[in-house]
């Protein structure tokens, strides 16, 4: 018998893809689910977006492998937009990578700089997959726990307490997913200051800087912010368009130059059309951005109402797409939501999907039309 790498026991299957085989057996039975669980937009990217897609598909030119930097036109339109929205200067020829979505920087970035036994400074509750890479490529994931009280951002003390001498990287992602905490400019010159002065990548995952937020940032908005810091972004929730897969990563010269070297032994420069669309939505004025979060503050309206229904609570002034609720004290996350599913079709996700310090949480998407939101409601 063939055996696995030892790698694969590391890590486990990805929990939606284990829980969308039971979601989608109940919608074969006919059971009307209204899924909640996941954040990939519903609705659809700018027509110019499209346009440029189906534009740059129909010429015959297009078809041919790509830059493994992205076209120049792309990383440009990449600067532009850092430059238009956070005031952060970017040089598009050596400090920008466009990546196939910013999930896969995740690996790159933790290629190009983790050997086994380095360890990583992980966000709790935080995204998965931050967890899941380390632990693929043998390095050890130390968790740093959020709370509540602390506004869901990191205790420098407490990370102070700690022996740093294995650390290499920090995963930072603000707005924060699955809690809503908000980016804050103060906070961002404190990780700074805090990996230089421990001498760790300060890597921060910035999806959803736009969702439900007047006043996008960067950490690139910090000064002396690029001798330490990464940031990866995506046009996955602020165009709509996360079945695109398109994103990019943005850092110092020979950081970039390193990282590239490791991507272009992994893959190709994405479709032209994917690009051109990007270059569309990356120009597109702020006015898009407003359009979104009013159907978004719509939504989360409701879905507070649907919250209090079900006898939760939830902080109210937050950014992205998620609601994450507090169920009553000693509820289980798992059975809050298997009930919630069995009994009224709605999927929702467990808190403790995002870690230890989820437990007791529950995320709701906002990623569904206000109809569906209002009939959770009616069913409750
Ligand atoms: C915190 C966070 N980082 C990264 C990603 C991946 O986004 P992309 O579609 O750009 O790969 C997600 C997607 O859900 C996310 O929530």
């Amino acid at each position: 018998m063939v055996s696995f790498s030892k790698r694969v026991a590391q890590v486990e299957e990805y929990y939606f893809s284990k829980k969308l085989k039971e979601v989608n057996q109940l919608i074969a039975e006919g059971k009307p689910i209204i899924n909640m669980g996941i954040g990939s937009p519903d609705l659809p990217p700018h027509l110019t977006v499209v346009e440029a897609l189906y534009k740059t598909a129909s010429l015959p030119k297009s078809h041919g492998y790509q830059n493994y930097q992205g076209i120049p036109a792309l990383r440009k339109a990449f600067a532009e937009f850092y430059f238009k929205f956070y005031q952060a200067s970017l040089l598009p020829q050596t400090e920008i990578l466009p990546l196939i979505g910013s999930k896969e920087g995740i690996m790159h970035v933790s290629m190009t700089f983790l050997n086994e036994g380095d360890e990583v400074l992980i966000p709790d509750p935080g995204y998965p997959t931050y967890t899941s890479v380390a632990k693929l490529l043998g390095a050890s994931p130390i968790y740093y726990s959020l709370k509540a009280e602390n506004k869901w951002y990191p205790d420098f003390k407490e990370l102070e307490k700690q022996d740093l001498s294995k650390v290499k990287i920090m995963w930072v992602n603000y707005p924060h997913m699955p809690t809503g905490a908000k980016a804050d400019l103060h906070l961002f010159q404190k990780l700074i200051a805090f990996g230089k002065k421990y001498n760790i990548i300060i890597a921060h995952d910035n999806p959803y800087s736009f969702i439900l937020e007047d006043n996008p940032k960067s950490i690139f908005q910090i000064e002396g912010s690029k001798e330490i810091a990464l940031e990866l972004n995506s046009l996955s929730k602020t165009s709509n368009m996360a079945g695109w897969r398109i994103g990019m990563l943005a850092g110092k010269a020979e950081w970039i130059q390193a990282i590239t070297k490791v991507k272009s032994n992994m893959d190709s420069g994405m479709f032209l059309g994917i690009q051109e669309g990007a270059i569309a939505a990356l120009a597109l004025g702020g006015d898009w951005y407003q359009q979104l979060n009013k159907t978004y503050s719509e939504r989360r309206k409701l879905v507070w109402d649907l919250v209090e229904k079900l006898g939760m609570s939830c902080e109210k002034d937050t950014a992205g797409m998620f609601v994450w609720a507090k169920l009553p004290e000693g509820q289980s996350s798992d059975q809050f939501v298997d009930s919630l599913l069995y009994t009224y079709h709605i999927f929702v996700t467990p808190g403790h999907v995002f870690g230890k310090a989820g437990e007791g949480y529950v995320r709701f998407s906002l990623c569904v039309h206000e109809k569906a939101i209002q009939e959770a409601i009616n069913r409750i």
